[in-house]
């Protein structure tokens, strides 16, 4: 039997993915989004390497896959809001910012899979996006269509401008057009994130934000993580490791949580200037399988001792009637002090009356692990 150790120093916007049983994401989607990073930069006069345009898209589509990104898993470049022109054609379809996209999404749809990967876009259930585009009410079943011609592979669906209270429904809706183009597509939905009491709008990229985010998912772990498997997944929303917020033991705890939580790991960020010691963090092959094992369940939060938080995550091989698992110490400290702490592995579920091998992942940032002991 195996259990991976991941242990950390440091210690997590909400967004929720929900998927139609159409046999895509199996496991949890990888790939690249430009929000957390580029935001709504229209003025590609002024900002010519970080406006939201076809350029953006395709060079992190050549990013992707030359710097080993793809080889690792992400294969989604997904485009999030201020793609659009400000107004519908005649025929009330969408339409790409002539400025920006001036070969339009299909074209960018037709490169992005000639490098091998898979191409998402964003729309809005809404009158408006968040960002003031068209919104998509009045016109679900032309956009479902739309999106299905400019062959989308997944469609993030965001919930600005609309009505809370119409939100369940609307998405489904949506997801049934989705179907009925009959393209497969991963459906990314933003609506709990509207819905929730804690009301976790806009994202941005703090570490405090990951905290946040942790602790809505400690929080309401019972509830939703039944939710997460083959299919369909739980989503904390973007990792943001290589940008300017989080230290380097911040981004090994965020990539850690997002494993273990089953996350979309759907980066934010510049491929074109990464630091090495964020990219390895991105790249980490234990990690990823950890994200991606094919159980596909979501870890949970089982005990916290000295403000440290032990995370645990069912995964394969099943040896002996039962699971191997992954574990994540998150620690919440700030006093910048090493602690020891020592929990017998029974209190955290681990019972089995052969014990356990333990594996430490090289991910360890600190000396911790050395005594390690299976009590
Ligand atoms: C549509 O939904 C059905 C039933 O869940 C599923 O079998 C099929 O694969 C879906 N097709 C697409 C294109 O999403
Ligand atoms: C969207 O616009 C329509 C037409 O103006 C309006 O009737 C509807 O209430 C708006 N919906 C929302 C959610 O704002
Ligand atoms: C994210 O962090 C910023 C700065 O700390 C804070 O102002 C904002 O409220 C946080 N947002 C969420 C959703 O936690
Ligand atoms: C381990 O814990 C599980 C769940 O609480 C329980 O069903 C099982 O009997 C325990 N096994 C042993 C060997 O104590």
């Amino acid at each position: 039997m195996k259990m991976l150790g991941i242990f950390l120093v440091a210690s997590v916007s909400l967004v929720l993915v929900n998927g139609l049983e159409n046999g895509l994401a199996r496991t949890p989607p990888m790939g690249w989004m430009h929000w957390e990073r580029f935001r709504c930069i229209i003025d590609c006069d002024l900002y010519p390497d970080d406006c939201v345009s076809e350029q953006l898209f395709r060079k992190m589509a050549d990013l992707l896959v030359s710097e080993g990104y793809l080889a690792a898993g992400y294969e989604y470049i997904i485009v999030d809001d201020c793609w659009m022109s400000k107004h519908r054609d005649k025929e009330g379809r969408l339409q790409s910012d002539p400025i920006r996209f001036p070969s339009g999404i299909k074209a960018l749809a037709d490169y992005v899979h000639s490098k091998g990967l898979k191409f998402g876009l964003y729309e809005d259930y809404g009158n408006y996006t968040c960002k003031g585009y068209p919104g998509i009410l009045g016109h679900l079943e032309t956009d479902a269509k739309t999106f299905a011609e400019w062959d989308v592979d997944y469609v993030k669906l965001d919930g600005c401008y609309s009505d809370y209270n119409k939100l369940e429904e609307g998405y489904a809706e949506f997801g049934r057009l989705l179907n009925k183009t009959g393209r497969p597509m991963v459906y990314s939905c933003s609506w709990p994130a509207y819905q929730e009491p804690l009301g976790i709008h806009v994202s941005k990229d703090t570490w405090s934000n990951v905290t946040n985010i942790l602790r809505w998912f400690s929080k309401n772990q019972n509830r939703i993580a039944a939710y997460a498997g083959p299919g369909h997944w739980n989503d904390p929303d973007m990792l943001i490791i290589g940008n300017y917020a989080l230290s380097y033991e911040q981004s090994k705890a965020q990539m850690a949580i997002w494993a273990i939580l089953a996350a979309p790991l759907i980066m934010s960020n510049d491929l074109r200037n990464i630091e090495p010691k964020f990219k390895e963090i991105l790249l980490n092959k234990d990690i990823i399988a950890i994200n991606q094992d094919p159980l596909g369940i979501q870890g949970l939060l089982v005990k916290t001792v000295k403000n440290i938080d032990i995370w645990i995550k069912p995964i394969l091989p099943f040896t002996e009637g039962s699971y191997s698992y992954a574990v994540a110490f998150i620690s919440n400290r700030v006093d910048g002090y090493a602690y020891r702490i020592s929990v017998p592995l029974k209190d955290v579920g681990l019972n089995h009356t052969k014990g356990y091998r333990v594996e430490v992942s090289i991910y360890s940032p600190f000396t911790a692990y050395r005594s390690v002991k299976v009590l």
